[in-house]
């Protein structure tokens, strides 16, 4: 049996590490579904070009914790480096006779690389498990656009990987110099836009439910961790271990990556936005800023909770969390189909800044910015800043709400605001009844912090 018939004969739940292609994974009609919405959007006589992520070396002979390129996975599912999906809006005609407009590019099975590695899917693989039109040898890729490119007058690509004519000779054509040449040399007239990310923005903004299934897992996931380590966290834990907490019950609830490092910041490191250090030893009056969110199969999650590390809030902790917390109550309210995207902004904005000058923070309202320095939303899904328009808000937009003030040391006002950095940070579903807080599973409220808090050094004190 040569090599490459194996793949079929290998259960799909062992073909890729990740757990992609899991009982819980996006259906490979959903990602057809993608492909048919990309293809309908793009303009005639054109092709689009999209590639795995490559793999990066770390040092020596180890590479970075691989991960795949969010567009390319939208579309296609496939989860393996060295990969490529070329889609044609004209068609591409086989030797067979049969017209296709998507053809995937995989690596081919390597019996002795996978005794390392692990499977791969190899051609036959990506048709049984992608339900792909055709699929390929990633070695046959240039063969192919040598032969389409001469009747293509616009090549969409995505430019994350180099420009135009560098990704042409870098990337799309792998290692091959010859095809490089040919192409750089024969095709300088082709259009080529960099806007695939663009088209794809437009659908990956709007969530389908299976997308949004695995965003509620991933969130819930994030919530179960932020709520053991509010009960769980005491004065003198470094940050560290309040890290490790957060991603010990990612790993063990399926979660494959954290969406982003996580950010603990206690004390003087709560003022900084995304303090990723994570190496201090937090003391009793040490304000805690804790943005840590999951990403499962593929989703993200997005959370921030900040509390007292003591359980007991100062009375300065306490005014700088209320108005953080109306300010975020305001932004979500601002999350209805319709609205501007920026609307939870100028909402939040407008409570900070009233907030701060009532407390004598700042005296210019102008001077909000001093303490509230970021924006308010992003879009969230397969990246944690997640591909979208900006432009009115839909149906099926997930969007964070994240306000915050953060007062470092030295700032210009009373010392007894230093140190204190607060974020409270929700993923937001907007739906055509208003908006649903995804997130809401973690306490938000300072009763149902206190609350938290309080019975966990109850049950402390109880077992002691
Ligand atoms: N949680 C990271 C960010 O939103 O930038
Ligand atoms: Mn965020």
């Amino acid at each position: 049996m040569r090599a490459q018939d194996l793949a079929s004969e290998v259960p799909h739940d062992t073909l890729i590490k990740y757990g992609v292609y899991d009982g819980d994974r996006l259906p490979p009609s959903f990602h057809a579904g993608r492909r048919a919405l990309l293809l309908d959007s793009m303009a005639s006589h054109s092709v689009a070009v999209l590639f795995a992520t490559p793999e990066k070396t770390r040092s020596n002979d180890i590479t970075y914790e691989y991960h795949q390129d969010p567009d390319f996975y939208y579309l296609t599912g496939c989860w393996e480096p060295g990969s490529a999906l070329v889609l044609s809006k004209d068609g591409i005609a086989l030797a067979n006779g049969q017209t296709v407009h998507e053809m995937l590019f995989v690596r081919d099975r390597n019996p002795a690389a996978e005794t390392w590695t692990g499977y791969r899917l190899g051609p036959q693989g990506a048709l049984s498990a992608l339900h792909v039109a055709s699929a390929y040898s990633i070695d046959s890729l240039p063969d192919l656009l040598t032969r389409i490119l001469p009747n293509t007058q616009i090549l969409y690509y995505n430019p994350h990987y180099g420009k135009p004519r560098e990704l042409i000779r870098d990337t799309l054509l792998l290692s091959d110099t010859e095809a490089r040449a040919i192409v750089h040399n024969n095709f300088p007239n082709l259009s080529i836009l960099t806007t695939l990310h663009q088209l794809l923005a437009r659908f990956r903004a709007v969530k389908t439910p299976e997308e949004l299934r695995l965003m509620r897992k991933a969130i819930s996931i994030s919530n179960e961790a932020h709520n053991a380590v509010i009960r769980d966290a005491r004065p003198g834990w470094y940050e560290y271990q309040i890290q490790a907490e957060a991603e010990d019950i990612f790993t063990k609830n399926g979660a494959e990556y954290t969406a982003y490092p996580c950010i603990v910041g206690s004390g003087p490191n709560s003022t900084i936005l995304h303090y990723e250090t994570n190496r201090r030893k937090t003391e009793s009056g040490d304000f805690i800023e804790m943005d840590m969110g999951a990403e499962y199969h593929g989703y993200s999650a997005d959370v921030t909770r900040s509390f007292p590390i003591n359980g007991t809030f100062t009375p300065e902790q306490r005014k700088i969390y209320e108005i953080v917390l109306a300010a975020q109550d305001s932004g979500i309210k601002a999350c209805v189909t319709g609205a501007p995207f920026r609307a939870a902004h100028f909402a939040a904005v407008k409570v900070i800044t009233d907030g701060l000058l009532k407390l004598g923070i700042i005296y210019d309202s102008a001077d909000y910015r001093r303490y509230f320095m970021h924006g308010t939303s992003h879009y969230l899904g397969l990246d944690v800043h997640d591909a979208g328009l900006y432009g009115p808000l839909e149906p099926g937009n997930v969007l964070t709400v994240e306000p915050g003030i953060y007062i470092p040391a030295g700032s210009p006002c009373d010392p007894k605001w230093w140190n204190i950095g607060c974020r409270i940070e929700d993923d937001i579903l907007v739906t055509a009844h208003g908006p649903e807080n995804l997130s809401s599973n973690s306490p938000r409220t300072i009763a149902a912090l206190e609350r938290l808090l309080s019975e966990s050094r109850l049950q402390l004190h109880t077992k002691k």
